[in-house]
């Protein structure tokens, strides 16, 4: 019988045999995959573990607190953040094609995850010797594990991610605790353990982050007033106990579109605010959800209002196929 009290406590045994006295490492997204396995990791071996988290400047409103307080709270990780917001949108100026700002955004997020590992490796080799980092983290879940063949094994940073050689002192052999279980299986084991509702209920969010929300060119004005829509957007949805119904809702800016509006005493010439709620099963495919007026009415009220810039607001109804749920 599957029962979350198990997994976590043979997790915890096969992490403790595997990693023995060495050091780990993992990277936090702000996603329920990487907080889970974090905290198994956590749990088996202590401070022997030390999370990363890449604020990358492309996050929710909320979402670098939510893992620097609430999960720390939670865990008692220890936390490494590193601020790389000007970085990240110094590489994406003058960049609007999607696959283009995806390619910039990965790059740049192993860059920055790979001098934190290093610095780590090193820090390690300084204090003394059976204090190697020799494991990293990786939320593998089950689907992954079919997907791709089932092997495991070891890697460095870059090849997890797609990109490449790292030198061979960089290589990690990976730590996967997640690698027998579904999405639904790991929240359970995050409830369990006790971590913060907003991190494991958390509905898909994609890599790239806002950066693929905003149709146009990645600015820091732009990430504001996309950010204070999305977080009206998302309260509001869950006010209304919608988030069961939806499989996530992307909201986007079209900044590269203005149209005419009256707002106050004047003329505005703003730009669009999209929502993209769909349902769906496992994101092949997805239909749009048929929110409420009443709901739609409140969220759109309250982003031309509130939110500087943005003159209306409309809804995507396009199921996938054709439409994909992200627009970039
Ligand atoms: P699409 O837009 O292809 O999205 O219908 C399907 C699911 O994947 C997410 N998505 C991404 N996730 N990196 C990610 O980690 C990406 O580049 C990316 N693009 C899309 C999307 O949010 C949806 O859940």
């Amino acid at each position: 019988d599957w029962n979350s009290a198990n997994v976590i406590e043979e997790q915890v045994e096969r992490i403790r045999t595997q990693v023995g006295s060495s050091r780990v490492i993992a990277g936090l997204s702000g996603g329920v995959d990487s907080a889970v396995a974090a905290a198994l990791v956590h749990k088996a071996v202590g401070d022997q573990l030390t999370c990363v988290f890449v604020d990358h400047g492309l996050l929710r409103a909320d979402e670098r607190k939510q893992v620097e307080e609430d999960y720390v709270a939670s865990t008692g990780v220890r936390l490494v953040t590193v601020d790389a917001r000007e970085q990240f949108l110094d590489a994406l100026a003058d960049v609007s094609d999607p696959e283009q700002k995806r390619k910039i955004i990965g790059r740049e997020f192993i860059r920055t995850f790979e001098s934190a590992a290093e610095a780590l490796v090193l820090e390690a080799r300084a204090s003394d010797g059976d204090a190697e980092v020799k494991f990293l983290v990786q939320g593998t879940l089950y689907p992954d594990v079919v997907e791709s063949g089932g092997g495991s094994g070891t890697a460095n940073i870059k090849s997890h991610h797609n990109v490449g050689g790292l030198p061979d002192d960089m290589t990690f052999e990976l730590v996967e605790p997640l690698r027998t279980l579904f999405k639904d299986e790991v929240r359970a084991v995050g409830r369990e353990l006790g971590l913060p509702e907003v991190i494991v209920g958390r509905q898909p969010f994609p890599g790239p982050g806002l950066g693929i929300r905003i149709v146009g060119e990645v600015t820091a004005e732009r990430l504001e007033i996309l950010r204070a829509a999305d977080a009206i957007a998302r309260a509001e949805l869950t006010a209304a106990g919608l988030d069961d119904e939806i499989w996530q809702c992307p909201v986007v800016l079209l900044a590269d579109v203005r149209s005419v509006g009256v707002q106050g005493d004047g003329r505005t010439y703003g730009h669009p605010i999209v929502l993209r709620p769909v349902s769906s099963e496992d994101a092949m495919t997805a239909d749009w959800t048929r929110l409420p007026y009443d709901v739609l009415a409140k969220i759109s009220n309250r982003i031309t209002n509130e939110v500087r810039d943005v003159n209306r607001v409309v809804l995507d109804v396009t199921s996938k196929p054709p439409g994909t749920i992200e627009w970039e």
